[in-house]
């Protein structure tokens, strides 16, 4: 039994310690949100914030969560407001098939606390989650957009 903390709420959760977070996540805990991709930390689908950190969970055993802060997509927006990005996704129809989308906004959302104005090089640089979608210039786009917001 671990004891992890997601958006602000503690949850038991009978999960062995090497067991993935994302899966703690998704199947302990219900929050279908985050998303399983390719499972070894290439594509960013699964991507958490763990002390403020995006973090990618399939690739983490959910013992390293313990004592930490998890926020999944279901806790970015507050009291109702969404976050800024997740406004500029919906003002410029980023998501299409929508998988990839929870983790883009989770790795987004972290880049914009370290870098509140990126350049399109530093977007390329930080953003390495992929979508099979190609979203990537609605992704650019609505990143500006949330910055200037
Ligand atoms: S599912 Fe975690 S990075 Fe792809
Ligand atoms: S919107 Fe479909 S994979 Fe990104």
């Amino acid at each position: 039994m671990l004891r992890l903390n997601i958006n602000g709420r503690g949850h038991n959760v009978d999960v062995e310690p090497d067991t993935p977070l994302l899966w703690a996540i998704r199947e302990n805990i219900g929050l279908t949100g985050t998303k399983y991709g390719c499972g070894v930390a290439q594509c960013g689908a699964c991507t958490v914030h763990m002390d403020g950190v995006a973090t990618r969970s399939c690739a983490l055993p959910a013992s390293a969560a313990v004592g930490k802060e998890i926020v999944t997509i279901e806790g970015l927006a507050r009291n109702g407001v969404l976050h800024k990005v997740q406004k500029a996704w919906i003002d410029h129809e980023v998501p299409q098939c929508g998988y990839c989308q929870a983790g883009m906004i989770m790795a987004v959302t972290e880049l914009l606390k370290s870098k509140p104005k990126p350049t399109d090089a530093d977007i390329d640089r930080e953003i390495t989650n992929i979508c099979r979608c190609g979203t990537f210039q609605q992704v650019r786009e609505a990143i500006h957009a949330a910055a200037n917001t």
